[in-house]
């Protein structure tokens, strides 16, 4: 039976008081753009001296680093698949970055964690067939935050969400 509950909000993911906050990056964890250069710029430059010595990133994992400057407590990098077009283990690749981002948030006493929508930015994927993979994959943390970049993502969340049996704690 999974713990804790689920929520969708529309904010800055640089700006929430919660345990940990997952980032978007790519392979080389050294920041980009999107959500990625936001939670860097946020953090300060002492994260990407702690990103320097982690040596990258695979596809579908997660490292997690202190957050700094950020009001969280751990900051996990995942790096989610570009989108080819959905026959090249894309989806796989999405549920085990939101698997793996919420194994290294418990094994850190993690309570609260809130996601972007990985993948769906830069790298392509669809929102409508990420955000199901999120819903299902991220659970088992007492709180687990959506964190919406616009009223369209979260309307989608919003409405997987409303179908959702309440999980109870
Ligand atoms: N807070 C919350 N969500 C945000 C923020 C923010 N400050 N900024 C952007 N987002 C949202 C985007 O609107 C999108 O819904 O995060 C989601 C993921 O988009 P991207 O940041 O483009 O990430 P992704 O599609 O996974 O591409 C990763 O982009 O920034 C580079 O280094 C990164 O190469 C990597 C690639």
């Amino acid at each position: 039976m999974p713990r804790g509950y689920q929520k969708a909000i529309r904010a800055d993911i640089t700006t929430l008081h919660v345990d940990v906050i997952v980032n978007a990056a790519n392979s080389s964890l050294l920041g980009g753009g999107g959500v990625d250069g936001a939670i860097h710029r946020a953090a300060g430059p002492e994260l990407v001296g702690e990103c320097r010595l982690l040596g990258g990133c695979n596809t579908g994992d997660a490292k997690i680093t202190k957050a700094y400057r950020l009001p969280a407590r751990h900051i996990i990098h995942t790096v989610g698949p570009v989108w080819r077009g959905g026959a090249h283990g894309e989806a796989a690749l999405l549920a085990s970055c939101y698997k793996r981002s919420i194994e290294l948030a418990t094994q850190a006493g993690a309570r609260s964690i809130a996601f972007p929508a990985i993948s769906t930015g830069i790298y392509g994927y669809p929102k409508e067939q990420a955000a199901p993979i999120a819903v299902a994959e991220a659970e088992g943390i007492d709180e687990v935050i959506f964190c919406c970049f616009s009223e369209d993502d979260l309307a989608i969340y919003e409405r997987l969400l409303s179908r959702r049996p309440y999980t109870c704690t």
